[in-house]
């Protein structure tokens, strides 16, 4: 398995680099697939939709994407409420559980935004039982895969530091379901860090943003490359430095029995 996991262009949105860079640097590594976790626009207007629409078929590689808070409008409390996934579904397309099928891989990917709740900050996701269920569903239906992924915009964990951005709601319930039915690394974005940990037996790993200028202080811009077989998996960071991506860190982990352990992180070296 080898998949380029992007997150958060915020399409709309000042971009710190030429996208042309992005696009170059994710089609000379060549990986089976393309993830980008949500957060495509930036104020979900049809006209960022569109550039997001180009810069994926462009890209000529398989994707999958899910939908992040940014991907509804919050400036037209009609559309959000009534339409929300209207021009997703135009531009991008489902806005339901989606998959892909890799030679040694799969890869699930659901919608964690919610248009409305009780409670202030709307930009906070929910994981339902009922998209757990779709998921466990889904992956009991798939046989012979070493490695399982599911995508999913919001986090199930941060580091301490961005604590102060919430977890995805229900989160905690999921996270040992989501385990219990295979899966080996939960994709994520939202808060624009990347970094890697180890829950509940899974890999949790964030990619960062690879270009917007909506960084929090001392974040560089990136996307992370992994890679993968049978039991190992390797996650390199890229960041964008003198405007090109360079492997900044990679972290190795192993597959003990079914949990994995974080083996150690090292510098990375450029190619
Ligand atoms: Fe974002
Ligand atoms: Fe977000």
């Amino acid at each position: 398995m080898h998949i380029i996991h992007i997150s958060d262009l915020h399409f709309g949105h000042p971009m710190q680099c030429d996208l042309a860079v992005l696009s170059s640097s994710i089609q000379a590594m060549a990986p089976d697939l393309v993830v980008i976790s949500g957060d495509l626009t930036h104020r979900a207007r049809t006209r960022e939709y569109r550039e997001s629409a180009l810069f994926l078929e462009q890209l000529g590689i398989s994707y999958l994407t899910v939908p992040g808070n940014h991907d509804v409008s919050i400036h037209h409390p009609g559309e959000r409420l009534f339409h929300p996934w209207k021009k997703w579904r135009t531009h991008i397309g489902s806005t339901g559980i989606v998959r892909y099928n890799g030679a040694d891989f799969t890869v699930v990917g659901i919608n964690t935004v919610r248009r409305f709740g009780w409670y202030w900050d709307w930009s906070r996701g929910r994981i339902s039982s009922e998209q757990v269920r779709e998921v466990q569903k889904y992956l009991a239906s798939v046989e012979g895969k070493s490695i399982t992924v599911l995508v999913a915009h919001h986090p199930f964990w941060l580091p301490d530091a961005y604590r102060n951005r919430a977890l995805i709601m229900k989160g905690e319930d999921a996270l040992p379901r989501l385990a219990a039915s295979g899966v080996d690394l939960i994709l994520g974005g939202h808060v624009h860090v990347p970094f890697c940990t180890v829950r509940s037996g899974m890999i949790i790993s964030n990619a960062g943003a690879p270009c917007v200028k909506r960084l929090p202080e001392g974040v560089m811009n990136g996307f992370s490359s992994i890679r993968a077989e049978q039991r190992q998996l390797v996650i390199t960071h890229w960041v964008l430095q003198d405007k090109q991506y360079i492997p900044q860190q990679k972290n190795r982990f192993i597959k003990r029995e079914d949990r994995w352990d974080l083996l150690g992180e090292t510098t990375a070296e450029h190619p």
